[in-house]
Parts: structure tokens; sequence; C-alpha cells
């Protein structure tokens, strides 16, 4: 058997911790399929004394990780502290700069750096992987740079961040309001304590840039990414969606149109019978659309120490076996200059939600705003009657452009008799 492939972890926390113990546990079934044991020589921490899960004794411990990536004997570096400036960014810098192989499962750093580091990993001559940066353990980066070469991929979408998924599908399953659910959420370890990168969409708007790139072989654009969270998602709004068949799902979605590379992030209604809205709880999904292969869904566990442990291990054995390809599909230098498309432009059907009093008129007056903007009325649902209270109005729209629908939106929101600032969940055609 060939010479081991020295491993150097950097971070050893839910990933970290997970991959050595994965590298650990399947090692002789690794060593066939890489065709060299794979050995963690080196790690770093902050804190030494902490157990692991794993048996350190052979490693080296470095309290400085950047110093762990610089370390003449190591092969690869696998970064798994995180964040997209400081240690983890110089960790990933130093590596590339000593011509070392890097995994990491950094998305925040891959969707704000991915195209400058592809271009220092070009220029080192080594490898940049980040399987375990989008959706965890499912391998959609493999499979849509490599899987579906043969195909002009048309679009790309997902859920792509679990813990909005569960906050989403335990609101339609008990009827309970979005906060009550968050609170829950949080207490059992689903939710961060300060939950706004997952919930605002920001977590799932760094994997759609990441997707986005590695699929249109287009530099990573985070800030052509629009996005949108799930904070004004009500029980009354899924509740409609059910009854209109459809579910509420935080997509990230890119898309090729005429006028540019859509991605966006936001609140969907997506039909019930739609493969992706089957897609429940912590679990994320991914779909790909291709010329020749038609539509294909990955689901599975999006996070966790496990399933993101399994991304970085199979990282790390294409590098074990000299498996290379450039981390966005071609290289740098041949990424496509395809235009960012704005919001504005999006062609799509829309829900509305307004919550009006009930007196005449105030139907007539909605339909003439959206008459004067080209919008055309689909449907439409009155519930209840009250004089003294807001009762819900919802309407919903043929495929319009965005701009004339927020237009709308805006003289809808002056009328006297709608009393919220009306609401407006875009609907997909899968
Ligand atoms: N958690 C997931 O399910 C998941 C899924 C996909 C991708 N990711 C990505 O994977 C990366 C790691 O996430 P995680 O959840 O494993 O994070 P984590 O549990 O917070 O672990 C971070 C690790 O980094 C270490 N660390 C922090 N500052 C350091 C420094 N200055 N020098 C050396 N080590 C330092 C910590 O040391 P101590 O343990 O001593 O404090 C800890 O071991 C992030 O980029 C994240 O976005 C995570």
């Amino acid at each position: 058997m060939n010479a081991p492939l020295k491993i150097a972890v950097a971070g050893l926390g839910t990933v970290g911790a997970g991959t050595v113990q994965l590298l650990q546990r399947q090692a002789d079934h690794l060593a066939l399929r890489a065709g060299r044991p794979l050995v963690v020589s080196a790690v770093s921490a902050r804190d030494k004394s902490r157990e692991r899960g794993a048996d350190l004794s052979a490693a080296r411990w470095y309290d400085h990780a950047v110093a762990l990536a610089a370390d003449p004997e190591i092969d690869i570096v696998v970064e798994l502290i995180g964040g997209s400036h400081g240690i983890g960014r110089q960790v990933v810098e130093t590596a590339l700069a000593h011509k070392k192989h890097v995994v990491t499962a950094n998305k925040a750093l891959m969707a704000e750096h991915g195209t400058a580091l592809a271009e220092e990993a070009e220029a080192a001559g080594v490898s940049l992987a980040f399987e375990g940066a989008v959706a965890g353990g499912i391998p959609i980066i493999k499979t849509l740079r490599e899987g579906l070469v043969g195909n002009r991929l048309g679009r790309v979408y997902g859920i792509l961040n679990g813990t909005t998924n569960y906050i989403l599908t335990t609101m339609r399953e008990s009827g309970r309001d979005f906060a009550e659910v968050l609170a829950e959420a949080q207490a059992l370890g689903y939710a961060e304590a300060d939950p706004s990168f997952d919930i605002d969409g920001v977590d799932a708007s760094h994997k759609l840039a990441i997707l986005a790139s590695v699929a249109f072989g287009r530099p990573v654009d985070l800030a052509g990414v629009y996005c949108e969270g799930i904070r004004h998602i009500s029980a009354l709004d899924i509740g409609f969606a059910e009854e209109l068949g459809y579910r509420i799902k935080l997509l990230g979605i890119a898309r090729l149109t005429d006028h540019g590379l859509e991605q966006r992030v936001h609140p969907c209604m997506v039909r019930r019978e739609a493969p992706i809205a089957a897609v429940e709880g912590v679990f994320n999904g991914v779909v790909a659309e291709g010329d020749f292969v038609g539509q294909l869904m990955l689901e599975g566990r999006g996070a966790g120490a496990g399933p993101t442990a399994s991304a970085v291990v199979a990282d790390i054995v294409d590098i074990a076996t000299g498996r290379h390809v450039p981390p966005f599909g071609v290289p740098v230098g041949s990424l496509a200059r395809i235009a960012g498309a704005p919001m504005e432009s999006h062609r799509g059907a829309y829900y509305i939600r307004l919550m009006v009093v009930d007196q005449p008129g105030v139907i007539a007056d909605v339909a003439a705003a959206l008459r004067d903007e080209a919008v055309s009325l689909e449907s439409m649902i009155q519930r209840g009657r009250s004089e003294s209270e807001a009762v819900p109005v919802v309407l919903t729209t043929h495929v319009t452009v965005e701009a004339a629908m927020r237009k709308a939106l805006a003289a809808i929101g002056k009328l006297k008799a709608v009393l919220e600032p009306p609401r407006m969940i875009r609907i997909e055609d899968f």
C-alpha cells in the first residue's frame, strides 16, 4: 500500500470531531478506497483538554491553527473552524500558500471568497474541496459538477436550511405560530440562541451562491442573491396555503432566465405534490434540472456531525486518490460571465394576503390597484365577516412581473380599509 496521507484537522467541534471519528472508525474501509491509509497527524482547537470522542494521542496538537496549516509534514488541511474572515480564512489561505490541499465545510468563507480561493488553489496546483459546505451529507457539489457534467442546467433549487424547514413543517403540523415554534426549536437545540442567520435566509443564501457557481460555472456572487427569511410567515398563511393545495418552503433557487441568472432565497408556495414539498423537518433536498437528465432530486440530512463528516471525508478520499476537478468545474479564468438578473424582473405567480375591514368597495379598490399594474387575478378567498375586526382576503395572481407586483402592493397597502401591510409569497411552477 502507498504511503499514508497525512491530514491536519483545524477545528474539533461538531464537524471536526465527527470527521476524526469517521476517519478512525472507517479506517480500513477508507484505506482500501483511497489506496493508502488516511492518518490524522495534526489537530487544532481552542481547548486542548476537551474530550472529542476520538483518539488524538498520535496527532500533534497546535494551539495556533495557522501554524498547523503550515506544517511541512501535512498533505491536506481540513478547515472546520468556520467564519468568512479571521482564523478560518487564515488557515485556508496559509494552507494554499504552502501548496497543501484544502477541504472545508465553511459555507460563509466559500460564499464570500470562493472565487479568490479557487484562484489561489489553482495557482498552487492543489485541490480546494467543499462538499460539506452545502446541504451537509447530500453530495450535491459532486453531483452537479461531475455527475451532471453532460447537461446544461436550467434551474437548481432546494431546501438548504434544516432549521427553517423544521420550523415551517412544525408550524403546519401543529397550527402554531412562528414565534412559539421558534422558541421550541431553540429549546430543542434545532435553532441557535441567535437564530437570525437561519431564519433570515443568510445561511441558505451562502449555500445557494455556492451551488449556483458550481451549477452554472460562474464566479460566486453572494451579493447577487436576493434574500428574504421566514419571520413574516404566519399560521394563517400556512393554513391558506394548505387550502390552495400548496406548502410553504424556504427555497434557494438559481435559474437561467432571459434577463440573466436569478439567485433568490425566500419563502415559496410549492404544489403539495411536488417532490420538494415532501422534504420535511430538518431534512434538506436539492432539485437539479438538466437538458439531458431531466429532473433529479437528492434528499438527506443537511447538517450534523455524521452527515457533514461523510461529505468532508468524500473530499479527502478524492484528494487521496488524485481525483482532481477545479472547485467550480472549470478553471477560474474560464468561469462564465453570466449577468445576474435583478429581482424586479422576476416573473412568477403570487399569493397575497390582506387584512381588511369588511366594507363595501374594498375588493373593487384592491382589484383596481392590481389592474393598474396589469396584474391579473387567478383566485380569491374571503373569510369571515365582521364589521369591527379585520378579516383576511387571499388573492392569487397569474404570472406577472415582480416590479409590477410590488407597485400594486404599495398602492394596496395605502388603502384605508387595508389594516396591515400586505403579505406576499411567490408561487413556484414546480
Ligand atoms: N454543524 C453543522 O452541522 C455544519 C454543517 C455543515 C457545515 N458546517 C460548517 O462547518 C464549520 C464548523 O462548524 P461546527 O458546527 O463544527 O462548529 P463548532 O462546533 O462551533 O466548532 C468549531 C471548532 O473550531 C474551534 N476553534 C474556534 N476558534 C479557533 C481558533 N482560533 N483556533 C483553533 N480552533 C478554533 C473550536 O474549538 P473548541 O472546540 O476548543 O472551542 C471548535 O472545535 C463551519 O464553517 C460550519 O458552517 C457545519
